[in-house]
């Protein structure tokens, strides 16, 4: 990894950068996120179930002169998820790190039917809230033997728990669950000194949003108070901080990144 003097900073002011693991790192907003913390400094774990998407990932934390693994595990299923958590430690301590930040980022939704709250089928809905909802506990239960004083865990809900984003009922639902999830885990993991919060994000452009709506590129950019659509870059900055020492009395929150499209 090539050391800038900002990377050099920020290393020291941070304490030493840990390992970040972020599941649904192939694309999206999981790769930002894994190119974001890697510029910083911050080694990187890339979890996720799509093996070549991880590939690509890592490659290009890699050219971005970062560092970076990757791991396949499927966030719905415990033996997956201890092995994965497992060999991600090992890893961190292989670079000389602890686990510092676990991003749970991986979910569905592009994939899902939209459909009004008596349509959905209820084995769709088992599937979304065991990817979205149970996938974070699982992810952060699994991690959690590993995580020292000053680890932070770091959710990803959606800002359509604010909106109430109909024909969605499964996604929103799961997506409120982590926000209550979030608080619990502030509450449990606080005696440890360990941060837990969540960034909900505003419609942001990436490859799985983009198939939603045939205007994805123009959707919302009126209704914020910012005049333009969301880039997965966007949202990365909250997760730097929730990650970072500016933020060590924060826990148990929600940052909406939206553009100000929804004021909570
Ligand atoms: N893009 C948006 O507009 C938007 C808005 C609000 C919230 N979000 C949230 O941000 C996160 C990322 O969104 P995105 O647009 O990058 O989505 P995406 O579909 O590109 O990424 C999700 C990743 O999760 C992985 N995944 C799915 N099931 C998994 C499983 N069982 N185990 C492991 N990995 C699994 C997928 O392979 C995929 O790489 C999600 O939590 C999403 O709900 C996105």
């Amino acid at each position: 990894m090539v050391e800038t003097p900002e990377t050099s900073d920020l290393h020291q002011s941070s304490g030493g950068l840990g390992t970040v693991v972020i599941t649904g790192a192939a694309g999206g907003l999981g790769r930002a996120f894994a190119l974001g913390f890697a510029r910083r400094g911050y080694p990187v774990a890339a979890v996720d179930i799509a093996p070549d998407g991880i590939e690509e990932t890592v490659q290009a934390v890699t050219e971005a002169n970062g560092t970076a693994a990757g791991f396949t595990a499927d966030v719905t299923d415990t033996a997956s998820t201890n092995s994965m958590a497992q060999q991600v430690n090992e890893y961190a301590q292989s670079l000389g790190t602890t686990v510092h930040a676990v991003v749970n980022n991986a979910a569905i939704y592009a994939t899902i039917n939209r459909s009004s709250f008596e349509d959905i089928d209820p084995d769709e809905w088992d599937k979304v809230l065991g990817v979205n909802l149970k996938g974070p506990w699982m992810v952060t239960r699994a991690f959690s033997p590993y995580l020292t004083a000053g680890a932070k865990v770091i959710n990803l809900a959606s800002a359509t728990v604010y909106s109430g984003s109909e024909q969605w009922a499964h996604y929103v639902a799961s997506k409120a669950g982590v926000i209550g999830l979030t608080r619990v885990l502030a509450k449990e993991l606080g005696h440890r000194d360990i941060n837990v919060n969540t960034i909900a994000p505003g419609f942001t452009l990436t490859e799985a949003s983009y198939g939603l709506m045939d205007d994805a590129a123009s959707y919302g950019v009126q209704r914020g108070a910012l005049k333009r659509a969301s880039q997965p870059d966007d949202i990365v900055g909250a997760a730097l901080f929730l990650a970072g020492p500016d933020s060590s009395f924060v826990t148990g929150q929600t940052i909406v990144v939206d553009g100000g499209r929804q004021f909570i």
